[in-house]
Parts: C-alpha cells; sequence; structure tokens
C-alpha cells in the first residue's frame, strides 16, 4: 500500500503522510542501508505505531522529534524497521556444502592445533549460527568433544539488540526446531516442555556481538566461512557491492562466502571470489 493510501486509510489511529513516510525512508537508509519501497508504507505504519504507543507520543511528528534526541528509542525505531525472518537450516544446501567442502580441513587444521573462524553476519535470533555450530560439530559427542577444545570460534553479529538478546538465550519454541535433524537435535538440545535449550558447550562457541555491516567493523583476523544471507536484499547496489567487497577482503584465501538465495555478486567481489555452487562462492588465492 503506497504513503498516500495509508494516509487516507479510514480509521487511522494517528495521521500517517507521505511526508513522515519519505522521512522515515531517508532515516532507515542512513541508520542501516535498507531501502524501503513505497509498498512497505503500511508496514512501516503498524511497526512505529507500536512505538508510538509504547513512547506515548500522540502523533509521528512527535516520534520523530523524539528519536532526534533519545538514543535508545531511536536505536528502538531502527531495530523496528528489519526483517528477522529466519529459521534453523534455512537454504539448507549451504549446510550441505558446508559440511562436505568447507569443514573437513578446517576440522583438520583444528586437530593439529591450528585456529578456524567462521562468521555469521546478520544473524537474527541465532538459527543461523547454531545451525552452523550443530552442522561442524556434527552429532556424535564424542568427536565432538575433541573438536570444542580446540581454537574454534564463531561470530555472530547483527543490527538490532533485540534478536541478538533471543540469540544469547539460545531458547526457542519446539516447533520451531522441527526442521533440525533428529540426531543433531537429541545432541545439541535440552528439551524442557515447549522449550528447546542449545547445549551451553555448543552455546560458547559463539559470540554475539552487535554490529552495523554498514559500519566500522572492529574485527581482527580473517574467516575460513562468512555466511550472510538476506540482508542484501534490502541494501542498495552500491551498498550490497561494498559490502561485498569488504566481506571478501574478510576471508581468508581460500575461504567461502555463502550469501542468500536471491542475491548475487556485484562489483569488485565478481573478482576476489569464484561460484563454487549456488550462491555460494570462493576466495580466490593471491
Ligand atoms: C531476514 S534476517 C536474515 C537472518 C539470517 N541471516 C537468515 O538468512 O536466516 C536479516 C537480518 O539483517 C539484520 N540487518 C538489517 N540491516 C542490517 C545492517 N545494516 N547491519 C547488520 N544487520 C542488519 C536484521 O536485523 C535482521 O536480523
Amino acid at each position: 500500500m503506497s504513503a498516500l493510501a495509508v494516509e487516507r486509510a479510514p480509521g487511522r489511529e494517528f495521521a500517517f503522510s507521505p511526508d513522515d513516510f519519505r522521512w522515515i525512508s531517508e532515516f532507515i537508509y542512513r541508520e542501516a542501508g535498507i531501502v524501503l519501497g513505497e509498498g512497505k508504507a503500511q508496514l512501516v505504519y503498524s511497526r512505529w505505531a507500536k512505538r508510538l504507543r509504547a513512547s506515548g507520543c500522540a502523533s509521528f511528528a512527535a516520534y520523530r522529534k523524539l528519536i532526534e534526541t533519545d538514543s535508545e528509542e531511536r536505536a528502538a525505531a531502527v531495530y523496528g524497521l528489519t526483517t528477522n525472518h529466519t529459521k534453523f537450516f534455512r537454504e539448507d544446501h549451504h549446510f550441505d556444502h558446508f559440511v562436505r567442502e568447507t569443514w573437513p580441513p578446517l576440522a583438520a587444521r583444528l586437530n593439529d592445533g591450528g585456529k578456524v573462524r567462521l562468521w555469521s553476519a546478520a544473524c537474527s535470533s541465532g538459527e543461523e549460527p547454531y545451525t552452523l555450530a550443530m552442522v561442524a560439530m556434527g552429532a556424535r559427542r564424542d568427536v565432538a568433544a575433541s573438536l570444542l577444545r580446540r581454537d574454534l570460534r564463531i561470530l555472530a553479529t547483527d543490527l538490532s539488540l533485540d534478536v541478538l538478546k533471543i540469540a544469547r538465550e539460545g531458547r526457542y519454541p519446539v516447533d520451531t526446531l522441527a526442521s533440525v535433524p533428529g540426531d543433531l537435535r537429541s545432541t545439541w538440545v535440552q528439551r524442557r516442555g515447549d522449550t528447546g535449550e542449545i547445549d551451553p558447550d555448543l552455546r560458547a562457541l559463539i559470540a554475539f556481538r552487535q554490529l552495523n555491516l554498514l559500519g566500522d567493523w572492529p574485527i581482527r583476523g580473517r574467516f575460513d566461512a562468512i555466511f550472510c544471507r538476506n540482508v542484501m536484499i534490502y541494501f542498495d547496489d552500491p551498498t550490497k557491492a561494498r559490502l561485498q567487497e569488504r566481506l571478501a577482503a574478510a576471508l581468508a584465501p581460500g575461504g567461502f562466502l555463502y550469501i542468500g538465495h536471491s542475491e548475487r555478486l556485484l562489483g569488485a567481489a565478481e573478482k576476489m571470489l569464484t561460484p563454487v555452487g549456488h550462491t555460494m562462492y570462493r576466495k580466490v588465492a593471491p
């Protein structure tokens, strides 16, 4: 629904003008690189209407003023406009490839005393990095026990502190865990009533951090694999190209990049990475 149609919709709790929509679009583009198409006006209205109610603002104009000075509310306004849909084993061909091709030499390196670094960039509520940790460790606890003592770290980052809180807790409704294969689930998830809790040893592999992909990355060292999936769809082409070039630079030579099913490489990254399957790339060794 366009901003004009939303403005004219009867029974609106708050007045919402095309100018409000334009202002919010510019705001979220500046803050997070997210491009809001005209058709998103209804979604934006309903997401921010919740924030207006929670903060006691009587109008969008008052809320716009509030977030100029209140940094906490400003952050909530940004998180409110992100889309956090995710699931365990989403696009599972990536995890099949990871287990088959990417992981065996990395596991060997760990067992030889080396280090391995993985990154789930835009991890949402944690299903992606937990999936990665489960497939890396496998279903056999005795095999995993030696890997768990090695120098393996998974960095998992997102812009939104709301989803990172869920991710850190590692507790999910059992029905959302249905896509986890039974053998991995019985090894790494403890059932408590209607909730499944991720095993503390698996959780300990992952560092959840807030990070805006558009900002500075206070990251040392390079990654053996990066999953950056289903976030670039919200960005415009120049933002995608810049991000992909930085991701490629953050990979170790021979490292792998996994991107979302509807995403494609653009610009400099195309020369730095070589396709190894659908939406999977390998960094060309220098
Ligand atoms: C649709 S989820 C994707 C989650 C997971 N990667 C997957 O594929 O299932 C997109 C995530 O990107 C995050 N996001 C949006 N803009 C971002 C930015 N500029 N920097 C970091 N994360 C961002 C959102 O908060 C959201 O959790």
